[in-house]
């Protein structure tokens, strides 16, 4: 009894190892995968041992791992984790059973659980992720005549994300011109993430079924006296998970010509699996750059990388006319205070041809109070950020319409000089920032990031002014004697001054 107990034993271990090694080996399939990051395949090799292979997704293409172990009936490994600093490796597991495979990981916001059945090598070669070329050595893209002043108009994403469709888009044109937007400098109008079908036989993109025909609305558009933008990524997927334009970058740069486009958002989702350092970065956005030259069409050119790699060193060098500073901004005081005075500021080299885009605007949608809508337009015209709207047009209430088409605040926003205003005086939750204007004159803004109502009194030193001559108040549009320059700012609000005086 004891022998055949200890003989079962061995027998036992003996074969958990090979048992173990044939079942994971091969090549594993998943149909019906969640949309992100989409795996379509497992391959699984054993060469004496020594465990190796990768996970195939719609999103990152195969994505090798390490450190690859079998126990069991279970194969565990490390994958590279995306977009979270703090897990840059994550450890998955596939669990085989004699009717197939069960795979478990985590990457970056997902977590994904997914089935997959036994293939073959055909299937292997059928499910094949097809590289794209090598991307271009680096080089410079010269400056043009584009975006002399932060460019201005509406942006799909902040209010409609990918539910978004030709008649939406019309009706923001037509919006534009009826409530005066448009004369007030909001002059594009860009079609964010969801407008992606599939590709033809040829390869070239097309719309899906919300778009019929991108060039009868691109002509609508410009008959309103507007011009249009369009989104892409370098990444096989966009962020919303429509088809980007990996492996087809000069090919989706002259359709989005050949439509009629005037702008290109470049969006680098789940294309940062593949352009994972500064060096490849900086070459896949050159690589967009030189292709929308090549079309011969002027478009603006928008970098979307959330500030990765000191973007705003080398955007203009790529053709860049704008460049993402950070996240995507959301509706709210604190996300839109973080990004407006702490992230945006720490980018330079901004100026005329090329800008720090700290996100698009939420005024309108909401989710902030008057004084807080008053903060992010106050910010982000003393910091020349472009002013893209995100909102619905058509629900513009008057007081979100006053705040928008304020001349004078606008006029600071679009001030030929380029400077990028800074924070000069800091008190606590009280800050004064200040901007240089082309015509000698200083914008000053005085923010009060309390929660309760507080005074502030700018000086001409504020200004970097031996003297005040003049003082305006923008955001009240009155002029203010320099010697009454006292103002209580409520909470989360702001003041914002066009002042003169005697130079130093
Ligand atoms: C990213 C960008 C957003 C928007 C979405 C679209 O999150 O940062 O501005 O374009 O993608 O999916």
């Amino acid at each position: 009894m004891r022998f055949l107990l200890v003989a079962l034993c061995l027998i036992f271990a003996l074969q958990v190892p090979a048992q173990a090694r044939s079942a994971a080996e091969g090549v594993w399939l998943f149909d019906n995968a969640p949309s992100y990051p989409g795996v379509t395949m497992l391959e699984v090799a054993n060469d004496a041992g020594a465990i190796s292979g990768s996970v195939t997704t719609e999103w990152y293409g195969p994505m090798t791992f390490e450190n690859g172990r079998v126990e069991g009936d279970t194969l565990t490994f490390d994958l590279r984790n995306i977009n979270d600093n703090a897990h840059p490796i994550r450890r998955w597991t596939a669990q085989f059973t004699p009717s197939g495979v069960k795979l478990t990981g985590d990457i970056w916001y997902a977590h994904v659980e997914q089935n997959g059945r036994r293939g073959g090598v055909k299937d292997a070669e059928a499910r094949a992720f097809r590289f794209a070329p090598d991307l271009p050595p680096l080089g410079t893209i010269a400056p043009d005549k584009l975006a002399a002043t932060p460019p201005m108009g509406w942006s799909s994403w902040n209010k409609f994300g990918d539910k978004i469709d030709d008649t939406t888009v019309r009706a923001m044109a037509d919006t534009l011109v009826a409530t005066g937007l448009r004369d007030a400098g909001y002059l594009y109008v860009n079609i964010d993430d969801g407008w992606q079908g599939k590709r033809d036989a040829n390869g070239v993109l097309q719309p899906n079924a919300k778009f019929p025909d991108m060039k009868a609305l691109t002509d609508y558009v410009h008959s309103k006296g507007l011009k249009i933008g369009i989104y892409t990524s370098q990444g096989p997927r966009t962020c919303a998970g429509y088809e980007g334009s990996y492996g087809h970058i000069q090919r989706d740069a002259q359709t989005f010509a050949d439509w009629g486009f005037d702008y290109l958002k470049h969006d680098l989702c789940s294309g940062e699996w593949f352009y994972n350092d500064a060096d490849k970065v900086k070459r896949s956005y050159y690589e967009m750059g030189l292709a929308l030259k090549a079309t011969g069409r002027s478009m603006l050119y928008s970098l979307c990388q959330y500030g990765r790699f000191n973007v705003s060193e080398w955007g203009r060098s790529v053709g860049g006319h704008l460049w993402r500073t950070t996240g995507d901004i959301t509706d709210d005081y604190k996300t839109m205070s973080d990004i407006g005075f702490e992230r945006n500021p720490k980018f330079g080299h901004a100026g005329p041809g090329g800008w720090n885009d700290p996100d698009m605007l939420e005024v309108g949608n909401g989710g902030m109070s008057e004084d807080e809508y008053i903060t992010h337009l106050t910010l982000w015209a003393i910091q020349a950020a472009p002013l893209i709207m995100g909102h619905d047009l058509r629900q513009t209430s008057e007081n979100a319409l006053r705040l928008l088409t304020n001349r004078d605040v606008i006029a600071i926003d679009q001030d030929a000089k380029g400077v990028q205003g800074r924070a000069v005086r800091e008190d606590g939750k009280l800050e004064i920032w200040r901007k240089e204007l082309a015509d000698g004159s200083v914008a000053l803004a005085l923010f009060n990031r309390g929660e309760a109502p507080a005074p502030m009194a700018p000086t001409a030193a504020d200004a970097n002014l031996a003297r005040l001559t003049e003082a305006r108040d923008l955001w009240r549009g009155a002029a203010v004697a320099v010697e009454e320059l006292h103002f209580v700012v409520p909470a989360h609000g702001a003041v914002m001054l066009r002042v003169k005086g005697d130079s130093i």
